[in-house]
């Protein structure tokens, strides 16, 4: 299995902390936002990441980052041209994943899960996606919105939906079969512009091959000011209690 961490998209809610910088470059207390993304991967026991970022920073990725060796992982690198939506980055792994199974993480998402498990289960099975979700308050229309059945499996997500149908939001923690570049191809733009996650996930929605594992804590660290600096707080205080 590959692994993909997403790192473009032009941060317009963070500026004026990204008008020159990438915001995955940012700190979350004693790192780069970045390291968690690769972490994660390395623990996962995925060996081969691809990062996509934006043509201004890639450069940047590439002199903090190398070659991966210092993460025990080997580190290749994209350019999305434009910030064209979630699913159009996924796109750029095509060639890079070809026949195999592929782990993708948005890289403002901070978390402590250990995916191995999850991930040496799903690379057993036949075909299908398994996303991640965390119990939180949807109202705020910032989240997908997932609803689940007793065993796990999903029976619809909304993208940001004003009225959500459960306390379920999606987060940034995605693994798909190979087929998930034949369905990018049959994605349209959405109202703002973007191919989105939420309907690429939903194709595997409509044939009930969708599956959700729950996180016990998790932070969006990219929307706000305020998630950036509860995710420093947090992590801060993790890492002082020995349980980062
Ligand atoms: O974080 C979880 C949420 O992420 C989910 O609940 C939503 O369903 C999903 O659509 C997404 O929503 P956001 O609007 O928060 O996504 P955002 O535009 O902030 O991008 C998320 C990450 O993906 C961020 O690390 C930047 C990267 N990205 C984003 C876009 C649009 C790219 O690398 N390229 C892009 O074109």
């Amino acid at each position: 299995m590959k692994g993909l961490i997403l790192a473009g998209g032009l941060a317009t809610r963070l500026r004026p902390l990204t008008w020159v910088t990438n915001k995955h470059l940012l700190p979350i207390y004693n790192k780069p936002m970045i390291y968690y993304g690769i972490e994660t991967m390395a623990k996962a026991g995925i060996k081969e990441v691809l990062i996509s970022s934006s043509p201004d920073h890639a450069g940047d990725f590439a002199n903090l980052l190398k070659d991966g060796s210092d993460f025990g992982i080997c580190l290749y690198y994209a350019v999305q041209q434009k910030p064209g939506g979630i699913s159009n980055a996924i796109a750029l792994a095509e060639e890079f994943a070809r026949g195999e199974k592929l782990l993708v993480l948005l890289g403002d998402n901070i978390f402590n899960a250990n995916l191995n498990p999850v991930v040496e289960k799903f690379e057993k099975q036949d075909r299908g996606a398994l996303i991640y979700g965390v119990k939180m308050p949807t109202e705020s229309g910032q989240y997908g919105v997932i609803e689940i059945d007793k065993s796990g499996k999903v029976l619809s997500i909304e993208e940001k939906p004003a009225r959500p149908k459960s306390n379920i939001a999606q987060t940034g923690i995605y693994m798909y079969d190979n087929r998930v570049f034949d369905f990018i191809r049959q994605l349209k733009p959405s109202s703002r512009g973007e191919l989105e996650v939420t309907d690429l996930n939903n194709f595997y929605v409509k044939e009930g091959t969708l599956t959700c594992e729950i996180l016990d804590w998790w932070i969006d660290a990219g929307t706000s000011y305020d998630e950036l600096l509860h995710a420093n707080n947090l992590v801060a205080e993790k890492v002082k209690s020995g349980e980062l």
